[in-house]
């Protein structure tokens, strides 16, 4: 049986990643900040991003005390804004419950929010040597093939084997645990990619089962994507003496906790919808009807715009209502913000790009 974690600590030398803001640290704010960031968002754009977040918030304090509002606005663009309301609460739960201080074991970090057994294994891993495997879908796919397991690695049962063969293959030196952690998520994200892994020049080449028995492409079992989801709503762009309306959209569902524009639901289309929705004010839960009637049935109608989600396809058109004077909402869930002050909101992507064009044009 060849030697995996000496195998991969003697190609990581010579071939793994280098220069990443987060490498080499043993600071377990800044390796948790960096794992909850690099989930679901490439290198490339969690690089820049991380080095802000930082900067704003350099301890895990500092992140304790900030405001939601500040955190999802530091957060905006990066998606999954489960994520950052997750950060933000366990930063607080570390600071009310653990001194400010990350617990070293990863069956401990992973009854933080938002950190899952993975994740507290990298920061468990990097940060105090522990000896325990990470398995996100990199080293899922890298150890699929290694073993030649054909089923669908998705599966609890088959994951669950998979994360106990992972343990079998850890280094014995818990000092060579930081650099064996960084090396299986180089080796996925270089070599044993999804598509076109270079195996030609692979170190385990003798030792793949996939590649032993001509299976490599056929690892992981790729079970079909079910079509997207097409949907349309219309958002409301209330405007009184340069003051914008925004709601706060409810924490669970798409871009919880993030100001947005009022929006009505969401209506399914079979294909990309060629006619606007019929509406009227009544259809905005919780604006004042009287007041905007009238108001919203002369607004002006924009052309629709797209934003693709991982499992669905919005289409949705904005209305611009124009008021002589702005009313009041007995509610947080609303806030008057001055136009030229939108951009230090939380926005979601889609409506940030339209306000600033809206600005520009
Ligand atoms: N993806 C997840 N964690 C990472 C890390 N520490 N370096 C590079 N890519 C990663």
């Amino acid at each position: 049986m060849i030697d995996f974690s000496g195998t991969l600590l003697q190609w990581s030398k010579l071939h793994g990643r280098t220069g990443l803001p987060w490498q080499n640290q043993k600071d377990p704010y800044k390796v948790w900040l960096s794992e909850i960031m690099l989930q679901q968002t490439q290198v490339a754009t969690v690089k820049e991003r991380y080095i802000e977040f930082i900067q704003v918030f350099p301890t895990v304090r500092d992140l304790a005390r900030a405001s939601q509002d500040q955190v999802m606005a530091l957060w905006a663009g990066l998606g999954y804004y489960t994520r950052a309301r997750n950060l933000h609460a366990c930063a607080k739960m570390l600071e009310e419950q653990f001194d400010g201080q990350f617990p070293e074991s990863a069956a401990s970090l992973v009854s933080l929010p938002g950190i899952g057994m993975s994740t507290a294994a990298a920061i468990a891993s990097f940060c105090f040597g522990e000896r325990i495997s990470i398995l996100d879908a990199n080293v899922k796919r890298l150890l699929a093939r290694f073993l030649g397991v054909e089923e669908d690695v998705k599966k609890a049962l088959v994951h669950h084997e998979l994360w106990q063969k992972a343990q079998t293959l850890v280094p014995r030196k818990k000092e060579d645990m930081p650099a064996y952690t960084q090396a299986l998520m180089d080796f996925g994200a270089t070599v044993c990619t999804p598509k076109s892994p270079k195996c030609s020049n692979c170190v385990f080449q003798t030792s793949c089962t996939a590649f032993a028995q001509s299976k490599v492409s056929m690892i992981p079992l790729q079970v079909k994507k079910v079509k997207n989801k097409i949907v349309q709503s219309e958002m409301l762009f209330i405007l009184a003496n340069q003051q914008v309306l925004f709601e706060l959209r409810p924490a669970k569902g798409i871009w919880g906790g993030l100001w947005s524009l009022p929006e009505s639901s969401w209506v399914e289309a079979i294909e990309a919808p060629s006619k606007p929705l019929q509406l009227s004010i009544r259809d905005f839960q919780g604006l004042p009807v009287d007041l905007l009637e009238l108001s919203y049935k002369n607004a002006k109608l924009l052309a629709p715009r797209r934003h693709v989600f991982t499992h669905r396809t919005l289409y949705f058109q904005i209305r611009i209502v124009k008021l002589s004077e702005k009313f009041d909402l007995n509610t947080n869930h609303y806030q008057w913000v001055n136009i030229s002050e939108c951009e230090h909101l939380g926005l979601p992507t889609p409506i940030r790009q339209w306000v600033n064009d809206y600005l520009l044009s």
